[in-house]
């Protein structure tokens, strides 16, 4: 499917502004939504980039509780952290708006009212859970209970995340209001739900077999399977004192829900720009010839694919998303990037340890973008990429061809003369570099394009290191002015190409050779400096980063592990009250262990055999980080003897050895105090 395409509405996710961004949103969504637009705007194309902070939402009012302070504070600081951590790392917005500004409040009402009109929502009363002390309807994440699945007490309404299960607020068991604490009674209510499963046949031709080619195998596959398994309504509004009123008589208190209005945040962050130009906004969503591409991480997929396209299509006016090139997770040495554990990098702290080096952690992001799978960030490479490639390759190219200029050439651009084989392989290479780039650019493979990239600055570096001008200067001065100018001619192009990657880099190249930025289309040319042209000295580009640098950060997050690890273990709650005889069906005894062998191929296990008293058998215990098999036999331990015998490591463990773990994790045995017979009992 191939359209004319005059311009390009470019979107990134709306970041929730309830709390600060990290690496993870800059890998998956920002980098390469910005290295994109600058890219199109750098071959002269009309774009415009959107985004703007996601303020309306459970989570938001959630944390806006904790802290005592209304969601409009909470939204107010994020947005502001949020929005200069994205312009101090360049990211080229043309706009970053917000969902709680008028406009929006405006634009989003407006929409729901256009497709109530139509009579697009099914109207539905369901029973949903209402505090009444607190006299509102609670929210899914609102009411916590008992897990129908694993019994965890903390579960929420909507998951449990002891066992990862989705629920509904009603399966769970003994639910409390996290609002009172009160238990929460059903109570009738009326919602607007968009009925998803009418467009199933439209998705299933637009998606499945009209974008089977150009979207990404992961985004096409989530659609595909979400479409397979049948659409059902969606309920657009909410009970909650926090987002857009719905525009309709009868519905105080409801608005609407947060994933509704949020991505009709671009619309109006869209009139938001054009009406400070006094231009229109029309042509950015409603123009056939308007390509509308979507950048989201893959946790958005479903509502930018599948939801929001289908407002789109029912308001019809709009035009649709001709691409969403969504990206997997990052992870962090190792472990899941998580708010709430503080297991991440924020892009305020890194540029405070990092200052000026935005444009490393913008190459390291993407040149290890999490594009087909869940990649994970680790310091090392971080390191590595730094010293390496930026350090080693482009910074000491650039370096090189400046410096000798400066040197041989009293800082003037050398003539060229005669070109030799060596010259000509360069100037091809170079002339290919920008549609090669370009190439995997067009189809949004931002990690292949950079290698690319460098690629090019790999060239150079080895011309020069071919050609040692540095050798030749004694007797050959013409020939080494040929081989300088075409080193610098790869300069020049290096800032060109490079820009839309390592804006801050670009920028710097620009200044030393005096030159201004003549777009994509001026790449791969050996003619952008004239010779004799005057050019700046040689400033530094990257500098290498030590070991004990990197070392500081792995101990930071070593020390945030420390802290969780603390947290967990501080004293837990109460347990749910039992009855004696819920007590008094625990058969347990002591015993002696009479041998222990370790289990092969578990670093936890222990195989214990233990004389109970009334038989000697089996048990599986995990404390083979605390003792050494050999210290064990004739040791006294506790054993509840009428656990269900469980299956571990291909052997069946018949009870278990009870443990005492300290605040800080550590495990001891439980024994008396002084040995007893085997098989005596506790009660
Ligand atoms: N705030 C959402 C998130 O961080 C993204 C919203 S994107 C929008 O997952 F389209 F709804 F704006
Ligand atoms: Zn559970």
């Amino acid at each position: 499917m191939h359209k004319e395409v005059s311009r390009y509405t470019l979107t990134a996710a709306l970041p929730y502004a309830n709390g600060p961004v990290h690496i993870g949103h800059l890998a998956g969504v920002y980098v390469p939504a910005d290295i994109y637009a600058r890219y199109l705007r750098s071959k002269g194309k009309e774009v415009l980039f959107v985004c703007g902070s996601d303020e309306h939402g459970v989570p938001i009012t959630i944390r806006a509780r904790k802290e005592g302070v209304s969601p409009q504070e909470i939204v107010d600081k994020y947005h502001k952290i949020i929005k200069n951590a994205f312009a101090d790392f360049g990211i080229s917005f043309d706009i970053y708006s917000r969902t709680s500004s008028p406009v929006h409040a405006d634009t989003a009402a407006a929409f729901f009212k256009t497709l109530y009109d139509k009579g697009e929502f099914i109207e539905m009363e369901t029973e949903q859970y209402y505090d009444e002390q607190a006299g509102q309807f609670l929210a899914d994440r609102y009411i916590t209970g008992t897990c129908p699945v694993c019994g965890h007490e903390g579960a929420y309404g909507d998951q449990c995340e002891a066992c990862g299960s989705s629920l509904s607020p009603t399966e769970l068991k003994n639910p409390k209001s996290a609002l009172s604490g009160s238990a929460p009674v059903l109570r009738k209510t009326k919602h607007w739900y968009l009925p998803l499963d009418r467009y199933e046949p439209w998705l299933r031709q637009w998606i499945v077999e009209g974008h089977k080619d150009d979207w990404k195998a992961n985004v096409y596959g989530q659609c595909k399977s979400w479409i397979d398994q049948g659409l059902q309504p969606r309920a657009v509004t909410r009970d909650l004192d926090w987002g857009v009123p719905v525009p309709l008589p009868g519905a105080e208190g409801k608005v609407l829900y947060v994933w509704f209005d949020a991505p009709i945040g671009y619309i109006s962050a869209t009139k938001e720009w054009a009406a400070a130009r006094q231009t229109a906004w029309q042509p950015w969503w409603q123009d056939e010839k308007t390509s509308l591409i979507h950048f989201i991480g893959k946790d958005n997929i479903v509502f930018h694919c599948i939801i929001f396209p289908s407002m789109l299509k029912q308001h019809d006016d709009f035009i649709l998303p001709d691409n969403v090139p969504a990206n997997e997770f990052l992870n962090l040495e190792g472990d899941k990037i998580s708010t709430s554990r503080n297991w991440a990098v924020w892009l305020h702290e890194y540029l405070e340890e990092f200052p000026g080096k935005q444009d490393v952690l913008r190459y390291v992001l993407c040149a290890n973008a999490p594009e087909t799978k869940d990649n994970d960030f680790t310091w090392k490479d971080f390191q590595a990429r730094n010293n390496n490639e930026l350090v080693a390759i482009l910074g000491n190219f650039v370096n090189r061809a400046v410096v000798l200029t400066h040197k041989y050439f009293d800082g003037r651009v050398p003539q060229r003369s005669a070109l030799y084989d060596i010259d000509e392989e360069l100037i091809g290479e170079l002339a290919k570099a920008p549609d090669y780039i370009a190439e995997s650019l067009d189809k949004f493979r931002f990690r292949e394009a950079l290698a690319r990239y460098l690629e090019l600055a790999r060239a150079g570096n080895k011309y020069l290191a071919d050609t040692e001008p540095w050798k030749l200067i004694k007797d050959d001065k013409e020939r080494v002015g040929t081989i300088l100018n075409l080193a610098l001619q790869v300069v020049a192009n290096l800032a060109i190409l490079g820009e839309p990657f390592l804006p801050f880099t670009a920028r710097k190249i620009f200044a030393m050779l005096k030159l201004e930025n003549q777009g994509w289309q001026a790449g791969g040319s050996i003619d952008l400096l004239a010779g004799d042209q005057e050019i700046n000295k040689a400033e530094l580009l990257f500098e290498k980063i030590e070991d004990s640098v990197v070392e500081k950060q792995l101990e930071k997050l070593q020390n945030t592990k420390m802290e969780n690890q603390a947290q967990q273990a501080a004293p837990a709650a109460q347990k749910a009250e039992i009855s004696y005889d819920d007590f008094a069906k625990l058969d347990m005894r002591i015993g002696t262990i009479v041998a222990a062998e370790a289990v092969p191929k578990s670093k936890k296990l222990l195989k214990l055999t233990i004389d109970t008293g009334i038989d000697q058998r089996t048990v599986l215990s995990g404390i083979a980080q605390l003792f050494s098999p050999e210290e064990l036999p004739g040791k006294q331990v506790t054993v509840l003897v009428n656990l269900a015998p469980r299956k571990m490591m291909g052997m069946v463990s018949q009870g278990m050895v009870l443990m005492v773990e300290d605040a800080d994790g550590s495990l001891r045995m439980l024994v008396p105090e002084q040995p007893v017979q085997n098989g005596s009992t506790i009660s």
